[in-house]
């Protein structure tokens, strides 16, 4: 793979996007960003504040310029928020800028590794499960559309899944 090529992690909550990508990027010797520890940094405040002041709207307004930002950078490799495939524009954006990767999740698995975890708002409902399967319904035809790889992280450990990556590209 071109060194100065960005590979791109796509995929619900909890599929493992930040350690996978973390292990990735350590193992191609290329820097990692998180685009929601990005956006946290630059403003200041948690995403469950930028939900609460902004709304869901303003977070992604804030989360389409981060990607935009990110982008602008060679050699990367960049986790992405679960809604980052929403918007067209991202779809477009994110298959420019390097190849993309959908961790694949089932919704169990899921719903273990963020079953504690106050940090993603769109999950602080009655029913968590039930919302995940309705995000996954809208948003699994989003990510197989801009992925050029898609690695399963629920069979797969975390070194099985880099390895994958490391193997296609
Ligand atoms: C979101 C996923 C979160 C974060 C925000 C919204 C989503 O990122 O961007 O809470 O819409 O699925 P992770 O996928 O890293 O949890």
């Amino acid at each position: 793979m071109n060194k100065r090529t960005n590979i791109i992690l796509v995929g619900p909550m909890g599929a493992g996007k930040s350690t996978i990508g973390r292990q990735l990027a350590a193992r191609l010797h290329m820097p990692f960003f998180d685009s929601d520890r990005e956006i946290e940094k630059r403003t200041g405040v948690d995403i469950p504040t930028i939900f609460e002041f902004e709304g869901e709207e303003g977070f992604r307004n804030r989360e389409s310029a981060m990607l935009e930002d990110l982008c602008a950078q060679r050699g990367i490799v960049l986790a992405t928020g679960g809604g980052a495939v929403m918007r067209e524009a991202n779809r477009e954006l994110l298959r420019r800028c390097g190849k993309v990767v959908y961790l694949r999740t089932a919704i169990q698995t899921q719903l273990r590794r963020t079953a504690r975890d106050r940090n993603r708002p769109l999950l602080q409902t009655e029913d968590p499960k039930a919302r995940l399967e309705e995000l996954m319904r809208i948003r699994d035809p989003l990510y197989r559309e801009i992925a050029d790889l898609i690695v399963d992280t629920d069979r797969d450990s975390v070194r099985k899944a880099v390895q994958a990556v490391v193997r296609h590209f």
